[in-house]
């Protein structure tokens, strides 16, 4: 038994068709671009623009979001080739499963969990943390105990109420059905998308030329009393001094801004339950990811016009450059949208933890009871439940608010596996049907996963050592359980009501085919 074991396209294409683990198939490309954008669209821009502007690289933020641009569009090309290839629910790590083997799949499963799961949580709480502004500017106050930060590692002791309550009614609308969440999202994405515009417009008359000199500030040195676990790897590696600014500002700030760009993948996770997913998820992804470009490069713009770098708020930069200029009525309606818009961001990041895990289960690398979709909803509703509880633990009960540099390290240690797996199920796999290919391969992945990785250095040791910490538990859980279990390893087929799951490698799948994918 090896743990480089690969599972063929076939086989999981198969499991697809069993139908006591088959998804609802009711996407379209409409419903996944919107998806895209309702998840990318979120606390990144509304709240790390500020902060990365103002402490890292001043007016030059925007040519960190083009920098953390086409490192994303690299990697959207890589995976929607993946998508249109292998159409089956959780993406990144059921590609790596076929290409590179059961260790680097299991690898990348644990980083997408990491992600989407954390991601999750740590979005909920900039949503607490924007609807306490927002209630607050109508009078409305709560208690500390019950408001965002109010962690017991936190200032104050007690739970972040709001969090909690946004995450479990989150969890009952995905286990209920994916269509229905879809919808919520549409109004949602619609009023976030709004607001955007809303900025980019309403600021164009508030810029002010000047604030755009320095474009790239100075590198200014900062003060280092000794080692610092929250200086960049890269620096620490290089023995350079601590700096701020500069270029190297403008490639640090990439590797944070880069949060706000996550969420394009998200879309390969739903692949079982789009309608036609050759061709509608590469769109899916590639119109999310450049619809997102398009607006933060302005959003940026604007907002560093607005305000000069040094004043701008670092913890909501896009409602306060209004307030700045007096115009407090668009701060509350940017508060006001930046709730809506984070609420669809949790939603669809719980919406791809579970995908990811309900694969992994469906794989038995995780507990294969898990996978058991609801025979009503159709949805994958044990893992909901779990994911839902482990988020609202995790969003009321800890600081996870400060950890969106986690999240970064593990996507962008999913998009390195991710370009590596392009390359090699080429070759491995010539004969499968492509609906979408990355031009100039092998050239393209590799360049994709090296910025990738260039990025992974600029964050900071601190996320590094947070970040080995996990992968530590992620591998001992595959020694323990996945190795042993896979069902690749024993053969086992997926257990039907009333069964455990019995070891007959030669039972056919039987239900529909996918069509055009010529087993
Ligand atoms: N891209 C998402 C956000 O910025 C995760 O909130």
């Amino acid at each position: 038994m090896s743990v480089f074991r690969t599972k063929s396209i076939e086989q999981s294409i198969a499991d697809t068709d069993e139908p006591e683990y088959q998804l609802k198939k009711s996407l379209t490309a409409l419903d996944l671009t919107v998806f895209g954008v309702g998840v990318v669209i979120g606390a990144g821009i509304f709240t790390l623009t500020g902060r990365v502007a103002h402490e890292m690289t001043g007016p030059a933020i925007v040519l960190s979001f083009v920098v953390a641009a086409v490192c994303c569009a690299l990697a959207a090309m890589c995976y929607a080739e993946f998508a249109s290839t292998v159409p089956v629910s959780g993406s990144a790590y059921t590609f790596s499963y076929a290409s590179l083997g059961e260790v680097f799949a299991w690898i990348i499963g644990w980083d997408l969990i990491l992600e989407m799961f954390l991601g999750a949580s740590v979005v909920a709480q900039g949503w607490s943390a924007y609807l306490g502004v927002l209630l607050g500017k109508f009078g409305v106050v709560l208690p500390d105990f019950l408001a965002y930060g109010a962690s017991p590692f936190g200032l104050t002791k007690g739970i972040d109420l709001m969090a909690v309550l946004l995450v479990v009614g989150l969890g009952v609308l995905i286990t209920v059905g994916i269509k229905e969440s879809m919808r919520v999202n549409l109004v949602l994405v619609g009023v976030k998308l709004f607001i955007v515009l809303f900025v980019i417009v309403g600021g164009l008359m508030f810029i002010n030329p000047a604030n755009y000199t320095p474009f790239i500030p100075d590198a200014a040195p900062v003060a280092a009393k000794g080692f610092s676990w929250t200086q960049p790897l890269i620096q620490w590696v290089t023995g350079s001094a601590p700096a701020v600014f500069g270029w190297g500002g403008v490639f640090a700030g990439a590797a944070l801004v880069f949060f706000a760009y996550i969420g394009f993948d998200v879309v390969a996770t739903t692949a079982e339950e789009a309608r036609n997913p050759q061709k509608d998820l590469p769109v899916g992804i590639i119109a999310s990811l450049t619809i997102c470009t398009i607006l933060y490069g302005a959003v940026s713009l604007v907002v560093v016009g607005m305000v000069n770098y040094a004043d701008i708020d670092p913890s909501a930069a896009l409602a306060n450059a209004f307030a700045h200029h007096g115009q407090g009525w668009m701060a509350t309606l940017i508060s006001a949208g930046a709730v809506a818009g984070l609420t669809t961001v949790v939603l669809t990041l719980m919406i791809g933890a579970t995908r990811i895990i309900f694969a992994m289960s469906r794989d038995n690398l995780l507990p294969m009871g898990l996978a058991k979709v609801h025979p009503k909803f159709r949805t994958p509703w044990r893992v909901s439940i779990v994911v839902t509880v482990a988020c609202a633990l995790f969003a009321g009960l800890t600081p996870i608010g400060m950890l969106e540099e986690m999240v970064n390290i593990g996507t962008l240690s999913a998009f390195i596996l991710v370009s590596i797996s392009v390359v090699l199920l080429r070759r491995r796999r010539p004969d499968l049907p492509r609906a979408f290919k990355v031009p100039f391969s092998p050239v393209l992945p590799i360049v994709s996963a090296l910025i990738c990785f260039y990025l992974t250095l600029n964050l900071s040791l601190e996320t590094w050592l947070r970040f080995l910490i996990w992968m530590a538990v992620g591998f001992a859980i595959y020694a323990v359980y996945g190795y042993r279990n896979a069902r690749l390893a024993t053969g086992k087929t997926l257990p039907h009501d009333g069964e455990r799951g019995a070891v007959q490698p030669d039972r056919k799948a039987g239900g529909r085919r996918r069509p055009g994918l010529g087993r």
